[in-house]
């Protein structure tokens, strides 16, 4: 059996001109020139700049490119929106699902969700799908049944084979943006959690081999006690994956972890 890849991935979010991109890719690159298996760096950017980050890693092994969010629907008049179609024939690997931002500001409904992971699946992409609860549910020790929950009315619409190719990103909302990061016990016992959700559904040994990343104010500083955790799996960065040199940090903590 392969080993479980190990993935720090870039949420560039809505920031970043597209002068500001390149420099920040460039950057990055020049830092770490390749990572290797079972490591992987994946940045997810806006659409308008998906192809040019593209060319712009091309040929560095271990980096590969990710869409933020996609449409549910394969195609039609849904005028602004990006399909999963399109991001196949741009050869756009992975796709965000779920991200906490976009079931808040764009109500994405667990059955919206469940549109999209089968859209990306159908494109041979591999969703990223996020999960995590806010405060107050936290407060009320109901995490799990919460996380639970999201991966049961979406991610569990996908088979076995088809759920072979996602990635979870577990972002607790109270992380986000606020400079307040889960402990790592907390990350741990909830990736541990997430693990045994997915082997109820799919069996021990394909929910070994699905990757769970943490993300929510991960850091330089931070990345490595995440990383010594064992159902940890990398990291989503949102704020520090805009900074070539906290984010290569980042990735050198995941490659010596
Ligand atoms: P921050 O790293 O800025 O807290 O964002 C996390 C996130 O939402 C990544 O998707």
């Amino acid at each position: 059996m392969t080993a479980r890849k190990k993935i720090a991935a870039a949420n560039w979010k809505m920031n970043l001109t597209w002068p500001e991109a390149t420099e920040l890719v460039n950057a990055l690159v020049d830092s770490i020139e390749a990572v290797n298996d079972p490591c992987q760096v994946i940045l997810a950017v806006p659409f308008p700049y998906l192809q040019s980050v593209s060319a712009l890693v091309k040929g560095h092994i271990g980096y590969s490119v990710a869409a933020q969010n996609c449409h549910q629907k394969a195609a039609g008049a849904y005028t602004g929106e990006v399909s999963a179609v399109m991001l196949q024939a741009m050869e756009i690997a992975y796709c965000l699902v779920g991200h906490s931002e976009r079931r808040e500001y764009n109500g994405e409904t667990h059955a919206v969700l469940a549109d999209k992971l089968v859209r990306c699946i159908e494109n041979k992409i591999s969703p990223i799908f996020c999960c995590g609860e806010p405060l107050a549910i936290r407060d009320q020790e109901k995490q799990n049944e919460y996380v639970a929950k999201q991966l049961q009315e979406a991610l569990f619409v996908l088979s076995s084979d088809q759920a072979a190719s996602a990635v979870i990103a577990y972002e607790p909302i109270w992380a986000i943006g606020t400079g307040r990061t889960a402990s790592s016990q907390q990350a741990q016992a909830m990736h541990r959690h997430i693990r045994s959700v997915l082997a109820s559904q799919y069996g021990e040994a394909l929910a070994g081999q699905i990757p769970i990343l943490y993300g929510g104010s991960v850091k330089a500083s931070n990345a490595d006690e995440l990383f010594a955790c064992p159902d940890v799996d990398g990291a989503l960065v949102g704020g520090a994956s805009l900074v070539a040199s906290e984010f290569s940090a980042i990735v050198r903590s995941l490659t010596s972890a």
